[in-house]
């Protein structure tokens, strides 16, 4: 990645970036974030491609205030109450997904909710009020390694990525943000815990728990249901019944079945991830019993597609 410095040039071609569909590392007040415009599958796929995740989970989007979250999610009361509290800051909250929503499906991970958070740095501020775009952002650092709390960090892990790396010096709190709950009609739950605790959160919710008595935090990344179809789902498939809707992959096209789509004609991954859920929802809406789909490549984003691929044909 290419490092800037924090001042307006650099925070301007950085949003730019952003703009563009490419990835920015910035500094928040928790931990760098790796960066991505939220309403553009490709970019979110890169995000995914660069930290080598073996799977997909949901991920974050930045915004500058709540009145941006009811654009894309459906925003309560207890929302109303969190954010007044403690946004901008350290504190994300799980809301139900707008119908017609305009963000990439792959920051839901085919779930039915978006994390928001509103970040209190003043560097993601600007940049999020320069690019004009929801950002989606994990923390910056390669799957399985720790969140980095300074650009030397991101610097070291992301040589190789294309994309800007904005030096904002150390992150003031150094863990990631607190996440909780909101989208259920039940009680508030917290799914990761951080600068904002559970007590701060029951001085203004009375109802919040945790995910369940006798287990630990869902540890980051880990979401108790995968998205799977309504439908059966076959991988690997090289034809397909009259009844099915067929997924292919390039040149790979299952022969036969009763609707088509590809995941990506030139036979791109990046392209394929960023259309995986919603291709997924569409055929699960369509007038077919099952899905097939066409083998897809193991390597690089095709790891995490296969994995998604193999819970939804298992159901889980
Ligand atoms: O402090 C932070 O939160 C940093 C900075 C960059 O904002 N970001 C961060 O992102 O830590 P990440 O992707 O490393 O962690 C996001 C957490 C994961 O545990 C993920 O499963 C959960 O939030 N999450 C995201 N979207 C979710 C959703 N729709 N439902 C439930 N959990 C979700
Ligand atoms: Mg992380």
């Amino acid at each position: 990645m290419e490092r800037l410095g924090d001042d307006p040039e650099s925070l301007q071609r950085a949003a730019e970036k952003l703009r563009d569909g490419g990835l920015v590392a910035f500094p928040t007040e928790t931990v760098y974030g790796l960066g991505a415009n939220a309403q553009n599958g490709q970019a979110v796929a890169r995000i995914f491609e660069a930290k080598g995740r073996p799977h997909f989970n949901p991920l974050i989007v930045h915004v500058l205030d709540l009145a941006h979250v009811s654009e894309f999610g459906i925003v309560n009361a207890q929302a109303e109450h969190l954010a007044e509290a403690f946004w901008p800051g350290p504190l994300t909250m799980v809301l139900p997904r707008r119908e017609g929503c305009i963000l990439s499906e792959l920051v839901s991970a085919g779930h039915p909710t978006v994390a928001f958070r509103s970040p209190a740095h003043p560097i993601a501020r600007c940049l999020l009020e320069e690019a004009g775009v929801p950002v989606s952002a994990p923390s910056a650092n390669p799957s399985g390694y720790l969140s980095p709390t300074r650009a030397d960090h991101v610097a070291q892990a992301f040589k190789d990525i294309d994309g800007l790396l904005i030096d904002g010096g150390p992150c003031r709190i150094g863990l990631e943000s607190t996440v909780v709950d909101l989208s259920s009609d039940g009680p508030a739950t917290l799914l990761r815990s951080g600068d904002v605790t559970l007590d701060n959160i029951r001085a203004y919710l009375s109802d919040v728990v945790l995910p369940s008595d006798d287990t630990p935090l869902l540890s980051p990344g880990m979401l108790a249901s995968h998205y799977a179809p309504h439908k059966p789902l076959r991988t690997n498939a090289t034809t397909a019944g009259d009844s099915e809707s067929v997924l292919a992959f390039g040149d790979s096209v299952p022969k036969g079945g009763k609707h088509l789509q590809n995941l990506s004609r030139s036979g791109n991954l990046i392209e394929a991830a960023a259309n995986l859920f919603e291709m997924l929802h569409i055929a699960e809406q369509q007038d077919v019993t099952g899905i097939a789909v066409a083998p897809i490549p193991g390597g690089g984003l095709g790891a995490a597609i296969n994995d998604r691929l193999r819970r939804a044909a298992h159901g889980d």
